[in-house]
């Protein structure tokens, strides 16, 4: 490899439309994402057809605006890394399409990514990785614990069993009148209130990794309709609050369980849920009784989906040797291996 090795990254999974040029996979020459929630709010989450609909409009003008912006040609080129799952399989077909386009027309090495390693792969620009490390990965489609035993092996150790947290945020704000996605609104509402409901927490006794949100959502709705059909105003600084803690107890809880159990160098919090502030201060609170862990935070504005965390790691994965074929297809429900052992 040469020096300068930068990669043209693509990112289309879900509701954004992203396309970055990272430089050695840890600085961001251009990150463009076209967010399209504005187009989703009003059904109250992802369409699939509106969000391919606009991955195709989109994408090739942020191709131009993330070369443009980092100043670069196709010819400077090293590779061209894309997601190719997990997601909504049209969103997905849409930058595979455009990855293999440019990796054809400027003979290009294609290095297909897996979304999650994107996420966890975001915090490498606060720091280098460290191996063995531990990552826990909340966003609105997963809720897990990987474990990295090296630069590029991703095993899963545990993860939910229904809903995903940032699923349960997004239904949870609904109910309180929310627009669609509601983790950060319901994060700064926590803020300003408190824990008087005490909801469940869900399998935090139990001797796993895994985590169960579906409980905890319906305890929430049931509270509020009940509030509603007897005319009780209840306060929604309180709900949040209170739905909060029980989400962050049980991720705090898990997640130091596992690090008692896999000795690791870094635990890295990453998935567009790791924004969440309440999630971010416990952390960094738990982690002081394991002085020898560093906990590494993915960086706020790159814990939403983005192409720059596909370039990172998709630079990992072209060290390692990983490339596709121009017959590359999306692969909307790939997953991690699972930890050896490890039962599913
Ligand atoms: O990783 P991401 O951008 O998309 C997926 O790959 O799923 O995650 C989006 C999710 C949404 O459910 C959103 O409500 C949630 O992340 N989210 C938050 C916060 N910011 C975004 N959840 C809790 N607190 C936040 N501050
Ligand atoms: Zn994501």
């Amino acid at each position: 490899m040469s020096k300068r090795t930068l990669i043209l990254a693509f990112e289309s999974s879900c509701d954004e439309t992203s396309v970055a040029v990272i430089e050695n996979g840890s600085k961001i020459l251009s990150n463009v994402v076209a967010t399209q929630i504005n187009s989703h709010k009003r059904f109250g989450g992802v369409v699939p057809e509106v969000a391919s609909r606009h991955h195709i409009e989109q994408i090739t003008g942020c191709i131009d605006d993330a070369l443009r912006i980092a100043k670069a040609q196709y010819s400077d080129l090293s590779a061209v890394a894309v997601t190719y799952g997990p997601g909504l399989v049209g969103a997905l077909l849409v930058g595979v399409a455009a990855a293999k386009a440019v990796a054809f027309a400027h003979n290009l090495p294609l290095i297909p990514v897996n979304h999650m390693a994107g996420h966890i792969y975001a915090a490498r620009f606060v720091a280098p990785i460290e191996f063995p490390a531990l990552a826990l990965l909340v966003s609105g489609g997963h809720t897990e614990i990987v474990y990295l035993p090296t630069e590029n092996e991703f095993q899963i150790i545990g993860e939910t069993r229904d809903d995903a947290a940032g699923e349960a945020y997004d239904k949870v704000g609904r109910v309180l009148g929310m627009t669609y996605p509601s983790g950060k609104q319901i994060d700064d509402l926590a803020h300003t209130g408190q824990d008087t409901f005490n909801f469940p927490r869900a399998m935090e006794k139990e001797n796993n990794f895994d985590f169960s949100f579906s409980g905890l959502k319906s305890a929430f709705i049931n509270t509020v309709h009940h509030a509603d059909q007897i005319k009780e105003t209840l306060s929604k600084a309180d709900l949040a609050a209170s739905f909060q803690q029980s989400v962050v107890d049980v991720l705090a809880n898990k997640t130091i369980r596992a690090l008692k159990q896999f000795k690791v160098k870094q635990l890295i919090l990453a998935g567009g849920v790791a924004a969440n502030n309440g999630l971010r201060e416990r952390l960094d609170i738990e982690l002081k009784a394991f002085p020898e862990v560093k906990l590494l935070k993915a960086p706020l504005n790159l814990c939403g989906d983005n192409a720059a965390m596909i370039g990172a790691a998709g630079y990992v994965a072209l060290k390692n040797g990983i490339h596709a074929d121009l017959d590359l297809n999306a692969d909307p429900s790939l997953e991690f291996e699972w930890y050896p052992g490890m039962e599913k």
